[in-house]
This record gives structure tokens, sequence and C-alpha cells, in this order.
């Protein structure tokens, strides 16, 4: 069982050569910031930023405040800010330190198949986002009502405790929560992994909330 002292041990490690092994989502990244259509002055929260890989798709007009709970991602973030208006912050991904409906946009790039409690991260991406806001949540998850093979059962029970899992069902952690489903997109690889759109209901009388999970469009 992941801890997050332990998620910071590894990361502390995992930083060195970090960029090199998550190089191969590069196109995905800026697809699922596409997604956002991000706009001048849009505040934007990245959770769980690692070491900035999704900075060079942030257009430099947006207001982005970017955490993590490993310092050594986070020194390796600061060398990518640039120009770019980030602010760098250490936090724990399930105790936000925002006030509710803080952020228009939110991103949660290889987070959810990291954290403790993916659900209760997802709950608090929810909570600093505003009422009508998007999020994207790009990961692997084990989606299928089968268990994972072998091979992956093997991996997760190396991998799952120190960096990441990889049986997490997606449905059941947006479950948790009261975000709709905008869209779903395969990546591929294995079909492990997955992007998914998200709103934050608006909360607006005659907007009646979606039903947990539900597909919007
Ligand atoms: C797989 S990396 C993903 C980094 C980045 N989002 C990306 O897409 O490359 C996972 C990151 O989550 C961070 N992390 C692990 N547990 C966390 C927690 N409880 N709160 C915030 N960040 C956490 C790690 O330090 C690491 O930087």
């Amino acid at each position: 069982m992941a801890t997050n002292t332990g998620l910071r041990r590894a990361y502390t490690l995992w930083a060195v050569f970090y960029d090199s092994v998550v190089m191969f989502l590069r196109g995905s990244r800026r697809r699922s910031v596409g997604l956002l259509d991000l706009r001048a002055g849009d505040s934007v929260l990245i959770v769980g930023c690692g070491t900035g890989a999704d900075f060079e798709f942030i257009p430099p007009d947006a207001e982005v405040t970017a955490v993590d709970l490993t310092p050594a991602m986070l020194r390796r973030a600061a060398a990518k800010v640039g120009a770019r208006r980030i602010r760098l912050l250490e936090m724990d991904a399930m105790d936000l330190r925002f006030p509710d409906k803080t952020f228009d946009k939110t991103i949660l790039h290889l987070i959810l198949a990291v954290v403790p409690d993916p659900g209760r991260a997802l709950q608090e991406a929810e909570r600093v986002t505003k009422p009508g806001g998007l999020l994207v949540a790009l990961d692997k998850f084990w989606n299928r009502p089968t268990p994972p093979p072998f091979p992956l059962r093997m991996a997760n029970s190396v991998l799952g405790g120190y960096v990441t899992s990889v049986d997490r069902n997606f449905h059941a952690i947006l479950a948790k929560t009261s975000l709709t489903l905008v869209r779903d997109i395969p990546l591929g690889f294995g079909g492990l992994y997955w992007l998914y759109l998200l709103r934050k209901p608006t909360g607006l009388p005659g907007a009646p909330a979606a039903p947990r999970g539900s597909r919007a469009a």
C-alpha cells in the first residue's frame, strides 16, 4: 500500500531520470492540455506536477499553480518555468490548501494512479475547481470487469506501493465525486492509458446535477 512517505522517497530517486521515462507521453499531454482550451488569464492548477513535463503546453498568459509532494521533483519543475507565470508549491494532492472554487481548470496527469487515495485526490481537485470548470485526467487505469492479466498484477505488486498502480478503475474513482465525464479517450499503450475530460457541475437552478460518472457528450 502506497504512503506519502514512501512515494516521496521513491520520487526523490526517480527525479533524475523521470523525464526520459515519460517522454513517450508527450503527444498525449499536448492533447490533454488542448482539451482545456486555456485562455489568457485562466487560473490553472496542476496536481502532482512532477518535473513540470506539462509546462511546455501551457500558454504563457495562463496563471498556473503547480503542486507536488516531492521537493526533488519540484526543483526540476522550477528549472522549466522560464517566463511562464507558474507558482510551485509543496502540497499533498489529497489535502489541497486552497479555498473552494479557486481554479478555472485543473490538470491531473499521472497522479490518480499514484496517490494512496485517488478518490480523495479527485474530490479535492473538484472542490478547488470553480463550478462549470474543466478538469483533465490522464493516467493508467484498468477499467475492465476482469482482473488485470498476470504480468500486470505482478507489476502492480512490485510498483503499486512505491511508484504507481496499474489496476485502478477510473469509474470507481469518478463515482466518489459529482464531476461529469465529458469525454473519454483511449490512448493505447496496451489499453492501459486513458485521457478523461471532466466538468464540475454549475449547481445553477435549472441545471440538474449530473448522475455520478455520467457521460455528458
Ligand atoms: C508519475 S509522477 C507524475 C508527474 C507529472 N504529473 C507528470 O505528468 O509527469 C507522480 C508525481 O506525483 C507526486 N506525488 C506522489 N504522491 C503525491 C501526493 N500525495 N500529493 C502530491 N503529489 C504526489 C510525485 O512526487 C510525482 O512527482
